[in-house]
């Protein structure tokens, strides 16, 4: 080898070690930011929550589930949830206090001349609206996206805190 020779060889090796530096520096820059192959940039907290779903196990094994214990309950009581949710969220507002005329909640004397009237005919005043002596009940207590079921279990729910 002579000298010239030499200094190829040489030049070529440190060409090929910048290459590989510059390789493991732009891997090391991916891999800490968080660049996943689609080149997406991900939060560590979603890699984070990723890596758990991929080795997340096949099964679990829950012990005395709140839901085991709701299956339980029997279906009249779900119902009487769905009149006490939908009265809480719908009809709390004017039935809660008695305010505008509305019948109170629990207020027995209240309720007794609307009870006398029926189920069938305060479920008809509750679903399509009514104005009495006291004032004006909404259709649905103005909330239209309320089933017509979840408004008759509200109905009841009232009349039997009413009796
Ligand atoms: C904006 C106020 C308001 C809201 C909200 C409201 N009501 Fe009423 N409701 C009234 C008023 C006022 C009356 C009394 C009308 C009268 O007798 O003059 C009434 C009366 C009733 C009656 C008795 C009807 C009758 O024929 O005697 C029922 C049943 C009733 N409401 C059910 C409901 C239900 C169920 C909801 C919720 C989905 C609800 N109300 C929400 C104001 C309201």
């Amino acid at each position: 080898m002579n000298d010239r020779k030499v200094f190829k060889a040489f030049t070529a090796l440190v060409a090929a070690l910048v290459a590989v530096t510059v390789v493991i520096f732009v891997v090391a820059q991916m891999v800490t930011s968080g660049l996943n192959m689609n080149g997406h940039k991900q939060s560590m907290v979603q890699n984070q929550a990723a890596i758990a779903a991929r080795i997340q196990p096949v099964g679990e094994v829950t012990v005395g589930s709140t839901l085991a214990v709701s299956n339980l309950i029997p279906a009249a009581n779900a119902a009487d949830n769905v009149g006490k949710s939908t009265f809480q969220s719908t009809c709390m507002a004017c039935h809660g206090p008695g305010i505008a005329g509305a019948p109170k909640f629990g207020d027995k004397a209240a309720w007794a001349p609307h009870i006398a009237k029926g189920l069938p005919t305060l479920y008809k005043h509750a679903l399509h609206g009514f104005t009495g002596k006291a004032g004006t009940m909404p259709a649905k207590g103005g909330n239209m996206a309320l089933s017509n079921a979840d408004v008759e279990a509200a109905v009841r729910y009232m009349v039997a805190h009413g009796k």
